[in-house]
């Protein structure tokens, strides 16, 4: 084998998974079901640890060192987590739009389950946590890229629900001695998504030749996140993360509206139209559009992570998923 196809990581990847198995964890995960934790507890149990899945519904697919509990995260919990060396906590109502549709819901189970969620692990004495906050907390940013200590505002229910947790957090840190890790992602998007996000909304569209709309002129910004990335950039935070810090999990690589409908129009060989509606009442009022959003990731690559698939990558793994399952 010549020097140049030579590459160390496949073995420290196999060597670390040997560990695994010789020092396996207990990960309890809230919404393990959902989007994003899924993918995580399945990273968890190929690295031979053990999991536990609290979700109000069944995951995808079951394995046998997964173990599901059909529970809120509102609901008494503390027994549950017991024995657990960490909580991933990523229950949660979605949405900026649902959100303000309903917030009391939003915020009952977003900020009251997450304290219910931080208080029951402490009660149970399992001090390593996770909490999955958004870059919603940060609402239209004051400065770009945004870090993690750039002013927060943000501009819906499901913001404030998600920033209020992260001050409980931090509470229960410093008076509890707990252990939590924040980590704040950035659009997620990846296969097995809902079709009420802008991904997987194009997606559709463009595979039925049917117009592909784009709110304003498609000119705003977002930096859409891989879904594996996100299991990725979780890990990094749990295993070398400081105690109390947040983290931004985002790709820092912008693509406006426009591009994505553009790419996603490109890959699916659509014949789709892409049509500019504007702002207003009937579609979505520009004061309630987050016009730029691109994060600053030193903090995450200082622990040695960033994102590794782009967006047009990550459009085609979606589709290659879809043609399998
Ligand atoms: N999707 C994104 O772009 C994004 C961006 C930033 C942050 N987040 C955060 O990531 C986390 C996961 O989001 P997702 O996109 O995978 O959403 P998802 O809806 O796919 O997953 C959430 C899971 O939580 C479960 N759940 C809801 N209420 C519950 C309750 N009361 N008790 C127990 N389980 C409950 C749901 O059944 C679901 O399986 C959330 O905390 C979300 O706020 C997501």
């Amino acid at each position: 084998m010549s020097r140049e196809n030579f590459s160390i990581t496949p073995i420290i990847v196999k060597f670390i998974k040997q560990v695994a198995i010789f020092f396996p964890m207990k990960a309890f995960v809230t919404g393990g079901s959902g989007f994003i934790a899924f993918p995580l507890v399945k990273r968890l149990l190929d690295d031979g640890h053990s999991v536990r899945v609290l979700d109000l519904k069944e995951p995808p697919i079951r394995y046998p060192k997964l173990e599901f509990l059909n529970k809120s995260i509102m609901d008494d919990i503390s027994e549950d987590i017991r024995g657990s060396d960490v909580v991933f906590h990523f229950a949660a109502i979605l949405g900026v739009d649902n959100s303000d549709k309903h917030p009391l819901d939003t915020m009952r189970i977003n900020l009251e389950g997450s304290v219910n969620v931080f208080k029951s692990a402490i009660e149970a004495e399992v001090k390593n946590m996770v909490y999955s906050s958004s870059s919603e907390v940060y609402g239209e940013p004051r400065e770009l890229p945004i870090k993690e200590d750039s002013v927060k505002g943000p501009v819906s229910t499901y913001g404030v629900s998600k920033l209020a947790s992260e001050i409980y957090a931090k509470a229960f840190n410093q008076e509890k001695g707990a252990d939590i890790k924040i980590v704040r992602f950035f659009n997620v998007y990846g296969p097995g998504q809902e079709n009420n996000w802008v991904v997987p909304i194009f997606i559709n569209k463009a595979m039925k030749n049917e117009p592909i709309t784009v709110f304003g002129n498609g000119n705003q910004t977002r930096c859409f996140t891989f879904v594996e990335d996100i299991s990725d950039g979780v890990m990094k935070v749990f295993e070398k993360g400081k105690t109390g810090e947040a983290y931004n999990i985002g790709n820092n690589h912008p693509t406006t509206i426009l591009e994505l409908a553009q790419i996603v129009k490109e890959v699916t060989k659509s014949r789709s139209e892409i049509i500019k509606l504007g702002f207003g009442k009937d579609t979505r009022l520009k004061e309630r559009e987050i016009e730029y959003r691109i994060p600053d990731i030193s903090k995450m690559k200082e622990i040695g992570w960033q994102p590794k698939t782009m967006v047009r990558d990550g459009v085609k793994k979606i589709l290659e998923s879809m043609r399998k399952n």
